[in-house]
């Protein structure tokens, strides 16, 4: 078998197993998992953590592995063949990327080493460039600290006002006072589509036309809806937006900026150095076009490749698909842990409007204490505030634990949770 025969198999593996619209065959994807079939304290691993980062398919593993053993050499640089062929993996990893989330073109894809640092990107070139003193910017009380912290520091450096939509009591965004909160001065609005908390799936295009009426531009994190649900950036018309890849099947250290390719063109670089430039002389640079421009130094182009092959797997699953399925599970969650005797569930208790994560407080019970409780049965869960330190105190609550579910999780898996909450509460006498 050649080498490009090899990664046709290592990247297609997937797509045999999935008829477009059937329900998941979970059985099948779990036999994907190397990791899960690991036991933990003895026990069959229950990993309910996905919404942290996400556990890996050998597809992605292999596609990997295929560069390192076959086709390694630094990327845009070499003119022999192992530099042609990484990349040309590389690129094609782009182009899968756009074409998953409805992306016009490979260019406004822009790889980044996750969330956090496209949103960074954001408010080093975006916001440093566009915005001045007095200017708004509008997020949201339920934001993750990397869309939280980085405009916060932007708005002390330079003098802008941050302004946030309020949540409902029942964990929603208040859209009622969301034209309050806009005003002639808001230039950037910033939000969830899915809370990585209360896990509220907010509808994004109320918010984004009522913020391109007044002439702002719209940032959507997709950390927690890219790898669950469809996202189309051509529905939406969203001006950007970030995801991570390892929330998403494929690996840690890499991670993505859709953008719409005028901003990005508009905007300066946010690092600088080598494959960032397209000349450079003793008087000075000129930058590389768009995605380049923002890549600056030896992308992590082995981990796009990898992030490829987790798209191939999700595509082939069908997000539809991935989405009944969370939606399913999330239910019987919801319902499982609200009979548990002292048990609160944090956020809407609709599965329609809940992502894959059901985030709950115990009455009497610390959640790092029954998080380590659940670890001694195999119980893989969340405790503390996941980065959202400003929303649990508008909640009122210190931490919260959280259970969250992807493509592998099974029904029964929330039956050993809840069978491992009450031996918690046993052990603790509560
Ligand atoms: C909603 C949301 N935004 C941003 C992030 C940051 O992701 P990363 O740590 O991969 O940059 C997370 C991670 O949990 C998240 O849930």
């Amino acid at each position: 078998m050649t080498n490009d025969e090899r990664w046709a198999v290592a990247a297609g593996r997937a797509g045999a197993f999935n008829a477009k619209g059937a329900p998941l065959d979970v059985r099948r994807i779990r036999a994907d998992f190397p990791i899960l079939a690991q036991s933990v304290n003895g026990k069959r691993v229950v990993f309910l953590d996905s919404a942290a980062s996400s556990q890996k398919p050998i597809q992605v593993l292999q596609a990997m592995d295929e560069v390192y053993r076959c086709a390694y050499a630094n990327v845009h640089r070499g003119v022999y063949a192992f530099s042609e062929a990484a990349t040309a993996r590389y690129d094609e990893a782009r182009a899968k990327v756009a074409r998953f989330i409805g992306a016009p073109s490979a260019e406004q894809i822009v790889f980044t080493r996750n969330a956090t640092e496209a949103l960074n990107l954001l408010a080093y070139s975006y916001g440093r460039h566009f915005l001045r003193p007095g200017d708004e910017i509008l997020i949201t009380e339920l934001e993750h600290h990397a869309n939280f912290v980085p405009w916060q520091v932007l708005a002390q450096e330079r003098g802008l006002t941050l302004k946030f939509i309020p949540i409902t009591p029942e964990g929603q965004l208040d859209l009622q006072r969301l034209d309050e909160r806009l005003t002639p001065r808001t230039k950037l609005v910033s939000f969830a589509h899915v809370s990585n908390v209360l896990g509220t799936i907010t509808d994004p295009r109320p918010i984004i036309q009522r913020a391109h009426a007044i002439g702002a531009k719209v940032i959507v994190d997709g950390s927690q809806s890219a790898p669950h649900m469809p996202v189309n950036v051509g529905a939406m018309d969203c001006d950007f937006l970030v995801f991570s890849g390892h929330k998403m099947l494929g690996p840690t250290g890499i991670g993505v900026l859709y953008g719409k390719r005028e901003l990005l063109e508009a905007m300066p670089p946010f690092l600088t150095g080598g494959d960032m430039i397209s000349a450079v002389g003793f008087d000075g640079p000129r930058w590389n076009e768009v995605p380049l421009k923002f890549e600056a130094g030896t992308p992590a182009f082995v981990e796009a490749i990898g992030l490829g092959a987790a798209v191939d797997y999700l595509d082939a699953l069908g997000m539809e698909a991935v989405r009944a399925h969370e939606r399913e599970i999330t239910a019987y969650a919801l319902e499982r842990i609200s009979e548990v005797p002292g048990a609160k569930i944090v956020g809407p208790t609709d599965p329609e409007i809940r992502g894959g994560v059901v985030t709950f407080t115990l009455d009497r019970v610390h959640p790092h204490d029954l998080a380590s409780l659940l670890d001694r049965d195999g119980v893989a869960i969340r405790a503390g505030h996941h980065c959202a330190q400003p929303l649990h105190i508008r909640l009122g609550l210190s931490a919260t634990a959280r259970a969250s579910f992807y493509v592998y999780n099974e029904l029964h898996e929330v039956d050993a949770l809840i069978e491992a909450i009450y031996k918690a509460k046993a052990a603790l006498k509560r």
